[in-house]
């Protein structure tokens, strides 16, 4: 039997061994062991306390034209994290410091200190907040439903993977702006958590019966706004329904990742963004990265006052993030997937 544990002169990393066909599968990473990395001048080492896992590092394992470089096969697999400092070689960051940065897959990570970001835990919320609401999430809610959206009170807003990570704070936010909040969910139990605790006006259970069918009954007056994380069917069905100069916000296609060397195929009811004249704009988080602060201000007033909620599900060991990754397609997850490497300081 392989032993999988942790220890601390060890340094444990997942790397890229085979690029998946489809679904990520057993044997696509391999669990490596060697000491741990040398850090120089203006780096820092960082023991990783939480990975979070994306559904972009399905993107990322693909060899294809992407809006980063994909993981090289045999390198470290890309991951956000956040960890505490153990060694520096920067007067940026002290010994002790909680950084969030990209990690890795791993247990220890040298990482520039120019590359990361200090967390001050001065608002009384968990560290894991900061991979939520308070990290890449949160500003992907944030920035791809009100710069890309628009919304404006009265409107319509959709929203695909509601109950997840991204999802379930773009409703939240919506409805703050005062619009009419549709999710769209993998299962009964996910589309009531949106209307009875998230406060969305109605949510569609795409699993269950015709998406057409119970998406046209939720929103009488048509999508104004639509946040797609998912592309594909639903992404067709919605464009069936929308409205005279709709917005499409394209934060994600999930339902796309484990095809893309195919291409997937594209939306059968394109027609209607010229009919309807709507606008269609993808967008990556880190485009407004200079604007983060503006988003993390108004998600801390938000999380303070009780207008969001947010769930995070956190895993325990490195050594089952492969395993963890599959979730996400599958939806058996509740909220933001997190691994959880090391115990917090
Ligand atoms: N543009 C950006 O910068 C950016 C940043 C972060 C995330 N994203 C994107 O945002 C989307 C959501 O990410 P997240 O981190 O918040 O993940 P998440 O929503 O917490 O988890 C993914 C969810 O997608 C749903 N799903 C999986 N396969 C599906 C399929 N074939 N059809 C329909 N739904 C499916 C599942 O929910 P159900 O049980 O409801 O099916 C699953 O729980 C992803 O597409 C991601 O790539 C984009």
């Amino acid at each position: 039997m392989t032993d999988t544990g942790r220890s601390p002169d060890t340094n444990r990393s997942w790397r890229l061994d085979r690029r998946p066909d489809s679904d990520p599968a057993d044997g696509n990473l391999r669990l490596h062991r060697e000491g741990l990395p040398e850090i120089a001048d203006g780096e820092i080492l960082v023991r990783n306390v939480y990975l979070s896992i994306d559904p972009t590092h399905r993107i990322w394992m693909s060899d294809i034209d992407q809006y980063m470089d994909p993981v090289e096969l045999g390198d470290v697999m890309r991951g956000g994290t956040i960890g505490v400092v153990e060694q520096t070689r920067s007067s940026r960051l002290s010994v002790g410091d909680i950084v969030t940065g990209q990690g890795g897959w791993q247990d220890y990570c040298a990482l520039s200190a120019r590359m990361v970001r200090k967390i001050e835990l001065a608002s009384g919320l968990p560290l894991t907040a900061y991979m939520g609401p308070l990290g890449n999430i949160g500003a992907t809610a944030y920035f791809g439903l009100l710069e890309i959206g628009k919304p404006r009170p009265g409107e319509t807003v959709v929203v695909s993977a509601a109950a997840g990570a991204v999802g379930s704070l773009v409703g939240q936010i919506a409805k703050l702006m005062g619009c009419h909040v549709v999710g769209i969910a993998g299962s009964d139990e996910k589309c009531a958590w949106l209307t009875d605790d998230l406060g969305f006006d109605a949510s569609v259970n795409y699993k269950s019966g015709s998406i057409y069918d119970t998406l046209e009954a939720a929103c009488p007056n048509g999508i104004d706004v639509y946040f797609d994380n998912v592309g594909g069917e639903i992404l067709d069905t919605a464009l069936t329904l929308i409205n005279l100069n709709a917005r499409i916000a394209t934060c994600g296609l999930i339902s796309t990742y484990n095809d893309l060397e195919q291409g997937g195929q594209g939306p059968k009811m394109y027609r209607n963004v010229l009919m309807k004249r709507a606008t269609i704009r993808g967008f990556i988080v880190s485009d407004f990265l200079r604007r983060y602060p503006e988003a993390f201000a108004a998600i801390r007033h938000w999380l303070r006052i009780g207008a969001l909620q947010y769930r995070v599900d956190v895993r325990e060991g490195l050594e089952h993030a492969p395993d963890v990754l599959k979730l996400l397609f599958s939806g058996r997850h509740d909220g933001k997937l997190i691994v959880k490497i090391s115990e917090e300081p």
